[in-house]
């Protein structure tokens, strides 16, 4: 023990040193940058422990020597602070800490394990508003959303302290007499979470305060244009174990990019691995995965529609469609990207949803007014001008947006673009911007098949009173989605429910209902307490 300590301690030192150098180096180029976080305008970031340079990793202690990476602010484009991610060698000791950790965290009851959560959601409240402040400055999401994300950690939270005295399996009825069946469920371990830039603290939440409950410990990379919110979560979060006096390892952090991230999916130690993002790097994450028998939790790509029948209630259709395309600026999983129309409402509603685009008010996110924002990156403005540029030459025509704005960061105008085919190439990817293809249909039949015909199967919402036409919905020849609505849009889904989609969306579920599962093992467990060894089926074996 004295041994580990002293070499900690030296180890501590070492990059004490080294982050002197790096900082001194820092200073230099923070005086010439102009960090955000240095402006008085922006010091309520020191209220999240945050500083000019902050540590992106955290077993139990906070450390990190790896590349240094600055966080940019969407909205201007200006550097907000820096983040110094993991080396592989320090990826490699945070495991081996984390595995160390759960060997005390999987013998607390479960119950127990669920008091802890509590307090993280607890936590969690108390910073609610200045948390929601960082997403909104470092994602670009506007304030209430960022607000929003943080309370779906804290409603998960509380949704997983009443599971912790809750899960479990039957006892089922044995065919042979003295023997008991029953389902034992036990924690995976190792839950490694790989989240994307869209939900910086939501998706995290979800898995982390079920995978707690459940038994297991965390290792979690951010994504890397969201360093500071990680740090910060982490931050809370680690307060938590180590005021309870639990190794802070249960709740791990390696701040990084690709290389850390298939480590993760490589690494026959991390037990579950839960990614979010693409469904292209989705798809390398989960063949990685699969190559070493490991388990995947996926929520990858979605291509969500509402469809809008010819008895639909235009007062509902319009706020549910702005808030489902614009909101977010179009960057959520379960953000609508098409539109399709019954021929006899088609026109009213594309001049009536244009008329609510021209309503957006766009600006700062962090202004509380603000409805729309910019996009997350640079990338993302070539990707919403390249999608244009194609939807044109497939035969769309852009009724309203359709340009990047004028003004500092990444602001594109949120755009519609009616006259499609259905099944035009671009309509049929995700292009995670905000951009709505208008489609015209005939029949209820083209309409679900239209809404199962493209690869992914996040979210999908219809809008109509017709009672028939919902339960065929929610049938075996309706939406074939993960997430299935009626009268109200594809996105802003509750925690209570299982999240997630079929097909290229990969097949994961998490937060609510029965989420929990994919956190654990199920052991099929059967005692004999007889003096007798009768087979199953009737065999005998004499
Ligand atoms: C995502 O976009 O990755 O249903 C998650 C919603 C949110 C979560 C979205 N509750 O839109």
């Amino acid at each position: 023990m004295q041994r580990c300590l002293t070499l900690t301690f030296a180890r501590h030192n070492r990059l004490l040193l080294r982050n002197k150098f790096a900082s001194a180096h820092c200073q230099q180029s923070a005086a010439m940058s102009g960090l955000l976080i240095n402006q008085p305008k922006y010091s309520w970031l020191k209220e999240l422990g945050l500083s000019e340079d902050n540590p992106g990793v955290y077993n139990g202690s906070w450390g990190g020597s790896g590349e240094v990476i600055t966080s940019y602010c969407p909205a201007n484009n200006e550097p907000i602070a820096r983040v110094t991610q993991a080396t592989m060698a320090e990826y490699e000791e945070t495991v081996q800490k984390t595995k160390e950790a759960w060997k005390i965290w999987a013998d607390i009851p479960a119950p127990k394990r669920g008091e802890i959560v509590r307090q993280i959601g607890d936590a969690l409240r108390k910073k609610i508003n200045v948390l929601g402040s960082l997403v909104s400055l470092e994602m670009g999401k506007i304030y209430v959303e960022g607000v929003g994300e943080v309370q779906e950690y804290v409603d998960v939270c509380d949704y997983a302290v009443g599971l912790s005295r809750m899960i479990g399996g039957p006892m089922l009825p044995s065919e042979r007499p003295g023997h008991a069946l029953i389902e034992q469920w036990n924690p995976v371990g190792l839950v490694g979470i790989i989240t994307a830039f869209n939900f910086p603290v939501a998706v995290y939440g979800w898995n982390n305060a079920i995978a707690l409950t459940c038994g297991n410990v965390c290792l979690w990379k951010g994504a890397p244009t969201t360093p500071l919110t990680s740090v910060a979560v982490s931050k809370i979060v680690a307060e938590v174990l180590e005021r309870n006096n639990l190794p802070g390892a249960i709740c791990s952090m390696t701040c990084g990019g690709a290389d850390i991230g298939s480590a993760m999916a490589k690494d026959e130690r991390v037990d579950l691995v839960s990614f979010t993002g693409s469904t292209t790097v989705g798809k390398m994450v989960a063949m990685t995965v699969q190559d070493r028998f490991g388990r995947k939790l996926l929520e990858l790509g979605g291509n969500n529609a509402i469809i809008v029948f010819e008895d639909a209630d235009l007062d509902l259709v319009v706020p549910a469609s702005v808030f489902a395309a614009v909101g977010t600026a179009g960057q959520r999983c379960t953000t609508t990207r098409r539109l399709m129309l019954h021929e006899s409402v088609h026109d009213t509603v594309v001049e009536r949803v244009a008329k609510a685009y021209k309503q957006v008010r766009i600006g700062d996110p962090w202004d509380p007014t603000t409805l729309y924002g910019p996009l997350h990156t640079k990338q993302a403005v070539d990707q919403y001008l390249a999608a244009i540029e194609q939807a044109k030459q497939q035969g769309g025509t852009v009724v309203y947006g359709g340009k990047v704005m004028d003004r500092p960061g990444n602001y594109v105008e949120p755009t519609i673009i009616t006259g499609l085919a259905h099944d035009a190439p671009i309509v049929h990817t995700e292009t995670f911007v905000p951009i709505l293809y208008v489609l015209k249909f005939k029949t209820e039949e083209e309409a679900f098949a239209w809404n199962n015909e493209v690869q992914q199967g996040l979210s999908s919402s219809i809008f109509t009173k017709d009672m028939g036409r919902v339960f065929r919905w929610l049938g075996p020849k309706g939406s074939d989605c993960g997430i299935v609505n009626v009268n109200i849009p594809t996105s802003g889904a509750e925690i209570g429910g299982a999240f997630g989609g079929e097909k290229h969306t990969g097949g994961g579920r998490e937060s609510g209902s029965d989420s929990w599962k994919q956190y654990m093992r199920r052991s099929t467990c059967t005692i004999n307490y007889s003096k007798d060894l009768p087979l199953a089926q009737g065999i005998k074996f004499e």
